[in-house]
């Protein structure tokens, strides 16, 4: 196939030592105006739908574009049979064969699911996340993807939001660490191998600062937001060599980012210097109509255009529109050759034109799913993932000599939820349910289903049924609890309950889950709370009452295995929030690294910066996690002599009766600068190890990069004055220092 491949056509691969941009410049000079707008088109596959289909979606038109060579991307075709079939149908029938990009939303795994991506970010463990991301692109081009539309690196403060199960939480520093660990994790070192593929950092930009949590819904941030929070991730995963980057749904500022030329071309191009490709979200290049940013689809396609979005998610905008807006002159033909010079260079990168079927390989096929060392990577990660909240009187880890264990909720026994809702590809049912895993620990587990919180089938296309609210099984439910010695209650959401089009207004537990907590509670107090969720939920009363809880988030295809592993004591439970939870949705947004305000504290009277009905102050904080062991921060020493790197040191010891993980985390406050600066952000962190009683110093080292920030004019700048240091366990605990700048 290969050798008919070059013998055929005269692309100018041949040329080996030419420059990748030689190629693409020789290239494009052979090619059609339609045929380089066909490098802007990209359709969604006839497998798989992640998006609403438009009515004129049809498969006759999109094989006609193909074979003509007006599709320059596919998405949602996997598996190498199908991928071949459409590769070899451009790459043989199409005038110049130009071959196809694949891409998916490979999230967090292809087959092997590891923990949902919010979840990982709680490890705070970047070799962890890389490695995941690694393993996700091992499978992925396995099965003929060579994109995958991630990472996700939205910052967002806001819970209501479903889709923060897809980031890594409120924090840009932390936010720019686990970017550039996924970026690196799926592109490797060498594209062009056919196990790593191109990434793609989303959604550029401010997605999730959606007002009021709502999905899909417009966004409007001040610029101090926008240059510090929002696109700190993104300029990181460009720096790390990122191939492409998708706009996103909403309106920033009063413009659409799908057709804002200010992020898309002035920053993002030209001042980042990023020379990948744009590509639009799920037809959000046609929705700049029903925005009322065009009149119609050639006004959409001409501003998006414009604007630096070089590749068409399924609007059909471009391939229909487009040559006609160059040859009237509304579009100069300089903005298609950028396009597609860019779009080809990705392909050339990816090796595609050495090896149009590079991807296309059974073998890997067959040995690179559900791998025993990515299950076993999966649960790793799983493990670093889980945080404990709250663990009065050393409920946990449980006794194993412990006589009576319940456990009670539907989710316990749900295989279904933990995979998350960007499972995609992977195998529905096939997670390690939580019964599975503590059943390896123990002989003595009984398990009680209690009410009914959803309806199993539910899946990602459906709204989530409304919470049931029929009480059959609590009574069974509490029966047991009555008769055992520990009661582990799992509850949490539905797998689907949060992700992409599932924001929410409440966000308690579920249906009758609280209902039934209490209940069990009344009659046994020994109650362990183990959470199985996509976002941070309300729990005062669970916080206040219950008297050990653990997050477990949604840890993918191992998450019984890690939670067992954790409640049993086979691990130390090392992570920390990578997202506040609020008291109340009436908080959020809530973050920790807020600004001041003229009235932060409390004055003698009621005005000052606070609610009348519940405290400043969130249920748990950004950064915040228990382990059972406890650590002593002690001996903060700051040392500023040498103005261009402040070394900062702190000693950390065990104090505790088990070896456990910490993560030190480093937080300066600029007390006085040209815009406020927030009360606190993170500026380090490192995750040590320590065995019982060790000791042991962590050095920090802050630079301008760390002490600087973009004023309103998007100008980076370092300011002189006094900064405030706190290096401790949480954003809200630690050692406090000192130093100034001059
Ligand atoms: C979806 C999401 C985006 C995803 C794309 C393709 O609507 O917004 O994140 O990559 O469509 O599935």
């Amino acid at each position: 196939m290969i050798l008919l491949y070059f013998a055929m056509y005269s692309i100018p691969n041949m040329a080996q030592n030419n420059s990748i941009a030689q190629k693409v410049d020789s290239l494009l000079q052979l090619m059609t105006l339609e045929e380089k707008v066909g490098q802007m088109n990209q359709y969604n596959g006839f497998w798989d739908v992640t998006g609403p289909v438009p009515e004129n979606g049809n498969a006759a038109m999109k094989y006609e574009h193909l074979k003509k060579g007006w599709v320059g991307s596919m998405l949602n075709v996997t598996g190498v049979k199908n991928v071949r079939k459409l590769q070899q149908l451009v790459v043989e029938e199409s005038r110049l064969g130009i071959p196809l990009l694949f891409g998916q939303d490979v999230i967090h795994g292809y087959k092997t699911l590891s923990p949902i991506p919010l979840a990982e970010a709680a490890s705070w463990d970047m070799a962890a996340i890389e490695m995941s991301a690694r393993i996700a692109a091992e499978e992925a081009s396995a099965v003929g993807i060579n994109w995958t539309f991630a990472p996700m690196v939205d910052i967002s403060r806001d819970a209501r939001w479903g889709r923060v199960m897809e980031g890594g939480g409120e924090d840009p520093y932390l936010g720019m660490h686990i970017a550039r660990a996924r970026v690196k994790g799926f592109q490797g070192d060498d594209l062009s191998k056919n196990n790593t593929i191109a990434a793609c950092a989303k959604h550029f930009a401010g997605y999730g600062f959606v007002e009021s949590g709502k999905e899909y819904n417009t966004v409007d941030i001040g610029t101090s937001t926008l240059y510090n929070t929002v696109l700190t991730p993104f300029k990181a995963a460009v720096d790390a060599g990122v191939k492409t980057i998708m706009n996103g749904f909403n309106v920033l500022n009063g413009v659409p980012v799908t057709g804002d030329f200010r992020l898309q071309r002035e920053i993002l191009k030209e001042k980042w210097g990023f020379d990948g490709f744009v590509i639009s979200d799920w037809a959000s290049i046609g929705e700049l109509v029903p925005h009322g940013f065009a009149e119609d689809l050639a006004q959409a396609a001409e501003i998006a255009a414009k604007a630096g979005s070089d590749m068409d998610m399924e609007s059909s905008a471009y391939v229909t529109q487009l040559v006609e807006l160059v040859k009237t002159g509304r579009v100069n033909e300089s903005l298609v050759d950028d396009a597609a010079r860019r779009i080809l260079t990705v392909k050339y990168e990816l090796g595609l034109f050495d090896d149009p079927y590079r991807y296309c390989n059974e073998k890997r096929e067959k040995e690179e799913l559900n791998r025993k060392e990515h299950h076993a990577a999966a649960l790793e990660m799983a493990k670093k993932s889980i945080v404990l909240l709250k663990n009065e009187g050393h409920l946990l880890p449980i006794k194993k000599d412990q006589p009576k264990i319940a456990v009670i909720g539907e989710l316990a026994n749900d295989n279904n939820s933990p995979l998350g809702s960007w499972r995609l590809s992977s195998d529905n049912n096939s997670a390690v349910t939580v019964l599975e895993g503590l059943k390896k620990f123990s002989g003595n587990i009984t398990y009680a289903r209690g009410p009914k919180i959803f309806d199993p089938n539910t899946n990602f296309l459906d709204e989530i049924s409304p919470n049931l609210t029929d009480e059959s099984g609590l009574s069974e439910a509490v029966a047991l609890a009555k008769t055992s010695d520990i009661v582990l209650m799992v509850l949490g959401e539905h797998g689907f309950q949060s992700g992409e089009a599932r924001s929410r207004t409440k966000l308690g537990l579920p249906g009758l889950q609280l209902k039934l907590l209490q209940e069990v509670y009344k009659v046994n107090k020994n109650v362990v709370l183990v959470l199985l969720n996509g976002r941070p939920l309300t729990l005062e009363w669970e916080a206040k009452n219950i008297p050990a809880i653990l997050e477990t988030w949604q840890l993918g295809s191992q998450a019984g295995n890690a939670i067992a592993a954790a409640l049993f004591g086979e691990i130390n439970p090392s992570g920390k929030l990578p997202m506040t939870f609020p008291r109340n949705v009436g908080q959020i947004p809530i973050y920790y690294n807020h600004f001041s305000t003229g009235r932060p504290t409390l004055e003698p009277n009621v005005f000052w910066s606070h609610y009348s009905d519940v405290q400043n102050e969130p249920l748990f904080p950004f950064g915040f996690g228990l382990s059972y062991t406890t650590f002593a921060y002690s001996d903060l020493q700051i040392d500023s002599s040498d103005q261009n790197n402040i070394k900062v040191e702190v000693t950390i010891t065990n104090t505790g009766d088990w070896a456990g993980e910490e993560v030190v985390q480093l937080y300066i406050h600029d007390k006085v600068a040209s815009i406020v600066r927030p009360v606190k952000e993170l500026k380090g962190f490192q995750k040590i190890n320590l065995a019982p009683k060790a000791s042991q110093k962590v050095e920090f080292h802050l630079t301008e990069k760390e002490l600087g920030f973009y004023n309103n004019a998007y100008e980076f700048v370092v300011e002189p004055g006094t900064f405030d240091i706190m290096v401790g366990t949480s954003s809200q605990s630690g050692l406090h220092g000192s130093f100034t700048l001059n």
